[in-house]
């Protein structure tokens, strides 16, 4: 057993890709069922808020591409419990974790979109944060998740693109625009640094994911890429950061920032966040209303077993 660890971490350290049928840990696995599944889920949730403006967007271009956005969100999803599933877990348990609350997803999605320019900072921020995540795991050990991550990289910088697009849009506009772009950065600036998980000092799991090569880069090396680049292009949109502490540091060569308020996202985590509840009934409904057209998938899958069978009789 001893030898077969020490393999393992071995091949990891020469770089090598793991792949499902390998030997691995235990712990490996169900470290990366935890994180994959985690992932897939706040890929699926995150459609909710977006979802909220659907059919509420200025214009008919906007639409279109808010509609595209969300979509790829639910395709992220699909990607990854396909990911998760070559670990040795159904799609079923997945879901069935999820709808009774007993999975987590990112507290982000916890938060109300209360104004249009709330689409522009999920895109802006959100999804910026996301890519600064996911373009780490695009060079993950595990070779399902990581291929995963190049394609949804590419979409999310889409995302990224459109939701700043917007932000650019309603800084040139009136004043009131302006003032919504300003409120809505005011409102989602600090969750989104939270994004990136606790403090090292607090991580549970960063030790052996980083030596497992399951993330190449701590919780506070991403979060200070994350201030260095956002503070940038506020700069380009005249938005003002919320956060007065923020002020470049010559000699570090980074922005430092203002303290994150930990006991708010610990709530969060913890299912008390302001939309909490609201998602996780809007999965059940979802769950729920689609038995139906999970039920006849399978029946036609069924049928045309049956009818290929036949044909190979004859
Ligand atoms: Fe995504
Ligand atoms: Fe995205």
């Amino acid at each position: 057993m001893q030898d077969l660890e020490k393999d393992f971490q071995d091949r990891i350290d020469r770089g090598e890709v793991i792949e499902p049928r390998d030997w691995m840990p235990e712990k490996y696995r169900k470290t990366h069922i935890r994180q994959i599944s985690q992932h897939a889920h706040s890929e699926i949730v995150g459609m909710l808020p977006e979802g909220n403006w659907l059919t509420r967007t200025p214009t008919l271009r906007r639409k279109v591409a808010l509609l595209a956005k969300v979509q790829d969100e639910a395709g992220h999803g699909l990607y990854l419990y396909s990911a998760a599933e070559t670990l040795g877990i159904s799609r079923d348990e997945l879901f069935e974790q999820l709808n009774a609350g007993k999975a987590k997803y990112s507290s982000i999605f916890n938060y109300p979109t209360l104004s249009w320019a709330d689409i522009g900072i999920i895109g802006w921020l959100v999804d910026g944060a996301a890519i600064i995540n996911q373009v780490m795991l695009t060079r993950t050990s595990y070779g399902p998740y990581a291929r995963a991550m190049v394609k949804i990289c590419k979409e999310e910088s889409f995302h990224q693109r459109q939701g700043f697009e917007i932000m650019m849009t309603l800084c040139n506009g009136t004043a009131v625009q302006k003032q919504m772009a300003q409120d809505s950065l005011n409102r989602w600036w600090w969750p989104s640094l939270m994004m990136f998980g606790p403090p090292d000092a607090e991580s549970t799991h960063t030790e052996q994911s980083m030596k497992w090569k399951i993330k190449l880069k701590t919780n506070d090396e991403l979060r200070q890429q994350m201030v260095d680049v956002t503070v940038e292009q506020a700069k380009v949109l005249g938005l003002t950061m919320p956060d007065p502490d923020i002020k470049w540091n010559e000699e570090r060569g980074h922005y430092d920032f203002g303290e994150i308020d930990w006991e708010e996202f610990w709530q969060v985590v913890k299912g008390y966040g302001p939309c909490n509840k609201e998602r996780l009934a809007a999965r059940n409904k979802a769950w729920d209303e689609g038995a139906w057209v999970r039920e006849a998938a399978v029946a036609y899958a069924e049928k045309q077993a049956a009818k290929r069978t036949q044909a190979i009789a004859v």
